[in-house]
């Protein structure tokens, strides 16, 4: 297996260990690049991999170096990776990153850009994938293996990674505010939040394999639930009345308008 360096072990960054390593990739493969002490020597203590905050160094070791750090620490990272020899592929999951960006702060050479989610942790991700112009076959089969350890991956132009960061980045983070908002309707009713809250995840998990498993499309499957004159409709017609889908059509656009802001500097 590739050897593998992260660099910036925060919630992402430790979601995608987490989940190669329960992938079975050996520990001595991967080793973690984190700024902070004391997170560094958690991170190695929890996972049992090498974990420094001491520069980059051991990064230039890697075949593939992932890129975990916030947008605005993605320039100063690259620069520091640029300034000994490094023969790896170097893979950026920050938001709004352009991968001609990082080929700039490198000075040339091998750049994916891979947008992700922290459900990596559980082998659950969707990842979508660019290739830089300046990576071999071999690298990016390499990159896409890794992946594909942490859950599906899809292969997209990056003019189409404004729009994969609405969905597969910040995606999760727009189900759990409706499952927040179902569970508190929930306690309202007098339902215990832990009741409400096995009940929205068991429910949003079944919801997402039959999406998933079933091959119909959201409308079909909303109409398998929602007969006329029963209770899912009545639901539905305050969701309608309020435009919702056009508000989440919305939230989704500014998503990627955002990642777009972000590529601008
Ligand atoms: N969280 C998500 O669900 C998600 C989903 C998709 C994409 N992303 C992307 O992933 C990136 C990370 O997001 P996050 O939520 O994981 O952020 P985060 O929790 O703040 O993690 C970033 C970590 O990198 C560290 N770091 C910064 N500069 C470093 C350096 N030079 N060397 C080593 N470590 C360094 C940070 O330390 P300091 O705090 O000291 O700076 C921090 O611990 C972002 O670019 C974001 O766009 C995140």
């Amino acid at each position: 297996m590739a050897r593998i360096a992260v660099v910036g072990v925060g919630h992402l960054g430790e979601s995608v260990l987490t989940g190669l390593l329960r992938s079975g990739i050996d520990q001595d493969d991967i080793r973690g690049i984190e700024l902070i002490p004391e997170r560094a020597r958690d991170i190695a203590r929890k996972h049992g991999i090498d974990c420094t905050h001491a520069g980059l160094a051991d990064a230039r070791q890697a075949d593939i170096i992932l890129i975990a750090v916030r947008p605005k620490d993605v320039r100063p990272v690259v620069e520091e990776i640029a300034a000994g020899p490094v023969n790896a592929v170097v893979c950026t999951l920050a938001a709004g990153i352009e991968i001609k960006a990082v080929e700039e702060g490198l000075g040339g050479g091998p750049v994916v850009r891979a947008m992700t989610n922290t459900a990596s942790a559980h082998r659950q991700a969707v990842t979508a994938l660019t290739r830089g112009g300046q990576v071999r076959d071999t690298q990016f089969t390499a990159v896409k293996t890794l992946f594909e350890h942490l859950g599906s991956v899809v292969e997209i132009p990056e003019e189409q990674q404004n729009m994969a960061t609405a969905l597969a980045g910040s995606g999760p983070a727009f189900l759990y505010y409706l499952a927040d908002a179902m569970a508190q309707a929930a306690t309202e009713y007098g339902i215990e939040r832990k009741d409400a809250d096995t009940m929205v995840e068991q429910m949003l998990r079944g919801a997402g394999v039959l999406l998933q498993e079933s091959g119909e499309e959201p409308s079909e499957l909303i109409g398998h639930i929602a007969t006329p004159g029963g209770t899912t409709k009545a639901g539905l017609s305050v969701l309608d009345d309020r435009e919702t889908s056009n508000v989440i059509r919305k939230a989704v656009l500014r998503t990627a308008q955002r990642s777009k802001e972000l590529s601008a500097g």
